[in-house]
């Protein structure tokens, strides 16, 4: 099994640009399903998760084809709705597919999805909402049937947690609910905009994503789209957070500042320098991170889960000490145990995880326990003392294109052992 070998305490510097958001391409890329037509995605990562989700569209019966950044979907052909549970296994964001196929056929068969281990991920509120339109939805020897053929109509939903993934099945499935349907409480993540911002495109009639209330008038026909995904804020922090880690001055570029607000606000905090445009944030810093204020993680436009380990990474090697609570899933915290082996001082109590910064962490053999948790080890070697060897790749490859290449180009010595 190959692993990152990384030898910390340089600076970082110099400029790069992000790739496309992983978490708003792979509800993009389901939503191709709704009209037959070739429909074009440009700015789209090439990531393991997106490739299954690829994969996915192939079995269906698509036509899908990569050139560089450009992936061109033709859903004429669709000949399939039942997904099979090796490719449903490989991400939980498969669960998408369940609106689209609903939408499009009127029928869908999944088995349960898999992803990261964050703990239960229960997908009650998919298929609630999904009932509420009218789908029906059984189970089948651990496959979820679902029927919706004539029964589909638009109404009002209402969602108890802003789910991401919820709110995107909804929107989907929707868009084929003759009527007017709305979705009150709806996840106010800025993938969901994307999505409503493509689904525009193909024509439908979707408004209010990035508020609570999101209105969908259904039965519209849809046409394929040409559509340039949003920079991924998730990407973006995590290099933010290896410079803050490292120290020295770098830009990241590709990303609006605004969708990663809370978590610029953190760093600055913790004394880094910060100088935004529309599209673009430069970084620097040259001393210890400090001890901030507690970190909540919440729901959009609050501090996002899949910052919270990266963060943690670069604060566990800096000097005070902050709280961290985990409001989102409840075990997101596998990647502390990794942490501790690099010398980092964290003490976790429930959701709450107190980190105290030890001055400077020291490299060490360290395992991606999850994507985001993978990434954080990557941060927290950057910023170590001696050499950190990261395994298990497997889990950053889900998240982060060309990590390794990317983190070179800032100066990082970092390099991929076979
Ligand atoms: C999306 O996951 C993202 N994934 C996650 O990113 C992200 O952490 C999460 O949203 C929160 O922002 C993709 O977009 C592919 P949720 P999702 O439904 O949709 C509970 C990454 O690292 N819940 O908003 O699965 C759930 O258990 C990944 O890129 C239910 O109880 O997240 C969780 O506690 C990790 N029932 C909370 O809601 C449901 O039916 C939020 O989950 C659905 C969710």
């Amino acid at each position: 099994m190959s692993y990152y070998e990384i030898l910390g305490g340089r600076p970082l510097s110099g400029s790069l640009a992000v790739h496309g958001a992983k978490n708003s391409v792979l509800p993009i890329l389901a939503a191709c399903l709704l009209s037959p037509g070739q429909s074009v995605i440009h700015n789209c990562p090439d990531l393991s998760d997106v490739s299954a989700t690829m994969d996915i569209l192939r079995l269906l019966g698509c036509r899908v084809e990569r050139e560089g950044g450009t992936v061109t979907i033709d859903a004429s052909a669709l000949s399939r709705w039942d997904i099979p549970e090796h490719l449903m296994r490989e991400m939980r964001s498969s669960v998408i597919f369940l609106g689209a196929l609903l939408a499009r056929l009127g029928t869908a068969e999944l088995s349960y999805p898999g992803g990261c281990e964050l703990g239960p991920r229960p997908i009650d509120l998919h298929l609630s909402a999904l009932r509420a339109l009218g789908a029906e939805i059984w189970e089948e020897q651990g496959a979820l049937c679902c029927q919706g053929r004539g029964s589909l109509r638009g109404r009002e939903l209402c969602l108890s947690i802003p789910s991401v993934g919820a709110t995107e099945n909804a929107m989907l499935a929707a868009c084929s609910c003759p009527g007017l349907t709305t979705i009150v409480g709806a996840a106010q993540e800025p993938e969901i905009v994307d999505l409503q911002n493509f689904l525009q495109a193909m024509g439908a009639k979707v408004v209010g994503a990035g508020t609570p209330n999101l209105t969908i008038e259904g039965g519209v026909p849809l046409h394929p789209a040409e559509y340039r995904v949003m920079g991924d804020r998730i990407a973006a922090a995590t290099y933010l957070c290896g410079v803050a880690a490292a120290g020295g001055e770098a830009e990241v570029t590709g990303v609006s500042p605004d969708t990663l607000t809370a978590v610029l606000a953190c760093l600055e905090e913790a004394g880094c320098t910060l100088h935004t445009s529309a599209d673009s944030i430069v970084l620097s810093c040259d001393a210890p991170l400090r001890g901030i204020n507690p970190v909540r993680t919440a729901p959009y436009p609050g501090f996002p889960t899949d910052a919270q380990a990266i963060l943690m990474a670069a604060l566990a090697g800096g000097e005070g000490v902050t709280l961290f609570v985990e409001n989102i899933f409840d075990s997101r915290y596998r990647h502390v145990d990794e942490l501790r082996r690099m010398g980092a001082d964290i003490q976790i109590a429930g959701r709450a995880a107190m980190v105290s910064g030890v001055g400077r962490l020291h490299g060490a053999a360290v395992r991606s326990t999850d994507l985001r948790g993978g990434a954080a080890l990557v941060v927290a070697a950057l910023g170590a003392e001696g050499t950190t060897k990261v395994g298990q790749l497997r889990h950053i490859r889900r998240g982060y294109q060309d990590f390794d290449k990317n983190l070179r180009a800032l100066g990082a010595d970092i390099r991929e052992v076979p």
